[in-house]
């Protein structure tokens, strides 16, 4: 009994089959439309002029990559389908208690300081995964005709969210707001890293039903998603909470305040 088990063949078997496809560009075109409703409201509710056109340039960063996997079901003539619900990763770190409910972004209340670090740490720490898996597909399809163009546009804003992160949090750090920070970016790292795992855990499920994988299969791929979880929980999830400054200034290239003012 032979099966491969690296992320590359697990990607190509996924994009081998309609079905699988359509279920992975579901699940990322509905983490990404989320991101971009999340972000517009935040703009909506956020004081600060700069600081809100930086939260609406990332939230239609994030429509525009929803719209890119949209776009690549289309080409195959398929829809997209419902999200279920253990694989839905936004749902269920709002469950977790991170980040700002949806609730509250219903509503039209200007946000807190607090809120606006909730905001900015949530995305930090998600910002770093969606990071790091962008980047790992980015490499595996490189130069594919049908995913390498889609995923090196999505991977290419990736970089300068995260750095924006990086940059909006150091300026709240040096308007004395380091210890909460630190305190805040350790819990939700603890929590999307068993979020991460609990979800992954279901996707595979998922897709190894459709795929008609074995169980043997399936277990192995499980304790696999584990074995990444330990080693996150002890040592790599520090990646998640450093800050630096990112290498160029206002990331997502939005106007000052004497643009916006004119
Ligand atoms: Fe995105
Ligand atoms: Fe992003």
């Amino acid at each position: 009994m032979q099966f491969a088990l690296s992320a590359r063949a697990i990607f190509d078997e996924f994009r081998s089959n309609d079905e699988s496809f359509q279920l992975f560009c579901s699940i990322t075109a509905k983490g990404e439309a989320q991101g971009g409703w999340e972000n517009e409201r935040i703009a909506a509710n956020t004081a600060d002029p700069v600081l809100a056109a930086k939260i609406a340039q990332h939230g239609a960063d994030e429509h525009k990559h929803a719209r890119l996997f949209g776009g690549l079901l289309l080409r195959r003539q398929l829809e997209a389908i419902a999200v279920p619900a253990e694989a839905d990763y936004c749902m269920r770190l709002e469950r977790a208690g991170i980040g700002l409910a949806h609730d509250r972004l219903r509503e039209d209340r200007p946000l807190s300081d607090e809120e606006i670090l909730k905001y900015l740490v949530h995305s930090r720490v998600t910002e770093q995964r969606a990071f790091e898996e962008i980047h790992q597909q980015e490499a595996i399809f490189r130069g594919d005709p049908e995913l390498g163009k889609a995923v090196a546009m999505v991977a290419a804003d990736e970089v300068n969210h995260l750095a924006y992160c990086h940059e909006e949090l150091l300026r709240f750090e040096r308007a004395g707001h380091g210890p909460l920070i630190r305190r805040m970016l350790a819990e939700y790292a603890a929590v999307e890293i068993r979020t991460y795992r609990d979800v992954s855990v279901a996707v595979m499920m998922r897709m190894g039903d459709t795929l008609g994988w074995s169980r043997l299969k399936k277990g192995v791929l499980r304790f696999g998603i584990h074995a990444i979880y330990w080693i996150e929980r002890l040592f790599t999830w520090r990646r998640m909470t450093t800050l630096r400054p990112p290498e160029r200034s206002n990331p997502l290239g939005t106007p000052d305040l004497q643009e916006l003012t004119q």
